[in-house]
């Protein structure tokens, strides 16, 4: 985090000192009682059993919506193929406090223009395709950070466009001081957070189930769910509120233990069961540690898919930590369970314990290169190979490279020097000879000594594939 930037702390909202955000308390009131009302899938006791690791403005928003024709045509209802164990899901209607959601582009729910050379897309999901990180001329298309426009987008359900102008982030709980309710939480609206300390930071950003369709694909070992190839990542440069300042604001006591904060995202619904809102509690300890509540990206006011107003940025952890369109954090001084940490994203399988294993925290070691699979190279050429490594708990020190299906292999010339909050970009010069079909491999070492297996160890839902992956290409 060494670019990080912190501006002077300015006027610090406190629970005793009312915000601008106590006006839109009596709706907030009403807002809560709407969602108390809807029917939720509560975790059950099973799956509670060892389910917890210790561990734009307003304009921009609306042209935005108007140009998916959101605004018009509300949330489709029609079932739609997603992640998850169920085979199909429906969404439900936009939650409150959003405008709307929803698009007509070849991803529903998802806002921004996902052009077919730069996305995959995948049900509610798109991923950013490898083979753009270069241009045409083999020159970097992309830096450390990805562009907005080109990061990938992860939705249970749809993007909702949800006005700063009205929206406040609502903080309640037994971890708070009073004990304040959901129906009189301490709010902050976008310019109390404004005036809170600010810090940058770059952060990548990856989906649990990353490499997930090489579980089937390259160990024989089919798995439901997204099926991403390596896209489901990014790196950008985040700016916005630590957690832990919003926490100590609103009244923070000693004996908190989780917070579980809530999106704003329409309900997810799969199987015909309605889990509610997308929500994962984060332990206190990791809360207070790196946790940014961002509302700008690279730069720039968050844009609606990837979370505005402000959004969860968790460093190190798997995507699903760092929740979007964030309207309420509950603080608790109990463990906090959702079927985000107890139902999904823990490993089930016959490797782990019969309740499943805990639920996911950091991610593993990764790598990919700036190449489509499939490639073309021609033969007797020497050709300058780039790609990426990263891992979730340290920096990528070591990359080595395999051109013959990984019984030789070569050290890659490193091209960052390697950090912890982001991946290490390298390079391989080869000359293939004999022209037809090879395998490339890339497989990276951080700084703890986490080197990327052969296999990744099965698992139901097919989450964390760190194998090194088989890179087909054909030399011509
Ligand atoms: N937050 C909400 N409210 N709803 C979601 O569907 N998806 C999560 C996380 N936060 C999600 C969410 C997952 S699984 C990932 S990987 C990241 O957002 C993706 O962030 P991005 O879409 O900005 O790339």
């Amino acid at each position: 985090m060494d670019d990080e930037v912190r501006t002077p702390n300015e006027a610090v909202p406190t629970p005793a000192d009312p915000t601008p955000a106590d006006r839109r308390q009596t709706d907030r009131r009403q807002t809560d009682r709407s969602r108390a009302d809807r029917r939720r899938a509560e975790p059950t006791r099973a799956a509670r059993d060892g389910a917890r690791a210790d561990g734009v403005d307003r304009r921009t928003l609306l042209r935005a919506a108007s140009a998916a024709g959101a605004l018009a045509a509300p949330v489709p209802a029609a079932p739609l193929v997603t992640a998850g164990r169920a085979a199909a899901e429906e969404v439900s209607g936009p939650a409150p406090g959003a405008v709307s959601g929803g698009s007509s582009g070849p991803v529903p729910g998802i806002v921004k223009p996902l052009p077919a050379e730069w996305f995959v897309p995948h049900g509610t999901n798109a991923e950013t395709r490898w083979d753009t990180f270069r241009g045409a001329d083999g020159g970097a298309a992309i830096g450390r950070h990805v562009p907005v426009e080109r990061f990938f987008v992860r939705n249970h359900t749809s993007t909702p466009l949800i006005d700063p102008d009205t929206w406040s982030l609502r903080l309640f709980g037994s971890g708070l001081r009073g004990a304040p309710t959901a129906g009189r939480p301490v709010e902050f609206g976008l310019d109390d957070l404004r005036e809170l300390p600010s810090t940058r930071i770059s952060v990548l950003i990856e989906c649990a189930g990353n490499g997930r369709s090489y579980y089937s694909g390259q160990q024989g070992q089919p798995v439901p769910g997204t099926p991403w190839t390596l896209g489901g990542v990014g790196s950008a440069s985040w700016r916005g509120v630590r957690l832990a300042e919003v926490l100590r604001a609103a009244g923070l006591t000693g004996a908190a233990v989780d917070v579980l904060p809530t999106g704003l995202d329409p309900d997810f619904v799969a199987g015909g069961t309605n889990y509610g809102p997308v929500r994962r509690p984060l332990p206190i300890a990791k809360a207070l540690d790196d946790v940014l509540l961002a509302y700008e990206m690279n730069g720039e006011p968050l844009t609606p898919d990837h979370g505005a107003p402000a959004r969860l940025v968790v460093p190190g952890w798997v995507g699903i930590a760092s929740i979007k369109w964030v309207g309420s954090v509950e603080v608790a001084d109990h463990p906090l369970y959702s079927p985000w940490n107890t139902d999904f994203y823990r490993m089930f399988g016959p490797d782990y314990p019969p309740g499943g294993g805990d639920p996911l925290t950091v991610q593993v070691v990764k790598s990919a290169f700036e190449l489509a699979a499939g490639a073309r190279l021609a033969a007797d050429r020497e050709h300058r190979l780039h790609g990426r490594s990263w891992s979730g708990v340290a920096a990528v020190r070591r990359v080595e490279v395999s051109t013959d299906g990984g019984r030789t292999w070569r050290r890659a010339e490193l091209r960052d020097e390697p950090r912890a909050d982001g991946w290490t970009r390298w390079s391989f010069d080869w000359r293939p000879g004999r022209p037809g079909p090879y395998e490339l491999r890339a497989r990276a070492t951080d700084r703890r000594g986490n080197t990327q297996p052969e296999r990744a160890l099965f698992n139901r839902e097919g989450y964390l594939f760190g194998a090194v992956v088989a890179h087909p290409v054909t030399v011509v």
